[in-house]
């Protein structure tokens, strides 16, 4: 296969011209899906990736939408880390999104990643996730090395909640989100692959030439937990894609 071959998909496949339409689409769908589903469950994502679209769907909110009444679940967390943490993803998540959004705490399922028995609590917390139904709807950012949350490579589709040792490259990557942090736990807590597999709909959104590469072994390669979300094309997957990240991809559908 030659480096610049453009490699062919044909499971959901959005591609739109940039972040800014990435955004605004994946906020329209999932506005569709709130007013179809009010109360529904759905986990969001850290990362960069997903900011315009919090920042969009806080847009439709201020015009109408009711995001009051949806339960969100943070899909990934640093292990030890309390919420008040300042690098707690659930605390990002809350600054970002959840305020914004109108989402009430009572709404909300924060990992439990500083539990004094974090495996038990792994336990607890995918008993919790069954008893809500499952998520109605999961969004995700690609990771570098196609990690979804923090399902790093070598998870399996049937992976529940539970403590991950995360890869240095990732660690790396994430340190430059906290600025003047010089270093991160080495372990995360994630929901896993079972759960976001069981979503009514799953949106991995992927934006810029840096993912065209993983993106392009996510939805052409092989299913294989070498690259986690190459496994999210067994569940209801729609990729939303710019143009510079999907530029590997020719769709023949
Ligand atoms: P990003 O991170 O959105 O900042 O690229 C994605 C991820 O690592 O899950």
């Amino acid at each position: 296969m030659g480096k610049r071959k453009r490699l062919s998909v044909t499971s959901g496949l959005r591609i739109v011209k940039d972040y800014d339409r990435l955004s605004h689409l994946t906020a329209n769908l999932v506005a569709a899906i709130i007013r179809d589903t009010p109360t529904a469950v759905v986990g969001l994502p850290t990362g960069r990736t997903p900011l315009g679209f919090y920042k969009r769907l806080g847009a439709l909110r201020r015009r109408g939408l009711d995001t009051s009444r949806l339960t969100a679940v943070c899909l990934d967390e640093y292990l030890g880390v309390s919420p008040d943490d300042p690098i707690s993803l659930f605390g990002w998540l809350r600054r970002v999104a959840l305020e914004p959004l109108g989402i009430p705490a009572a709404r909300t399922l924060r990992l439990p990643s500083d539990a004094a028995d974090p495996q038990a609590a792994c336990g607890r917390f995918n008993r919790l996730l069954d008893r809500h139904g499952g998520f109605d709807l999961v969004v995700l950012g690609l990771g570098w090395n196609g990690h979804v949350a923090f399902n790093e490579p070598g998870s399996p589709r049937s992976a529940s909640t539970r403590i991950v040792a995360l890869q240095p490259g990732t660690m790396e990557r994430n340190l430059a989100y906290w600025r003047g942090r010089r270093s991160l736990p080495g372990y995360g807590m994630t929901v896993g692959l079972r759960s976001i597999l069981r979503a009514r709909r799953i949106l991995l959104l992927v934006s810029g030439a840096r993912k065209a590469q993983i993106l392009a072994a996510t939805m052409c390669g092989p299913i294989t937990s070498a690259i986690p979300a190459s496994q999210l094309r067994l569940g209801r997957l729609t990729v939303i894609a710019d143009q510079a990240a999907a530029k590997l991809l020719a769709r023949n559908s």
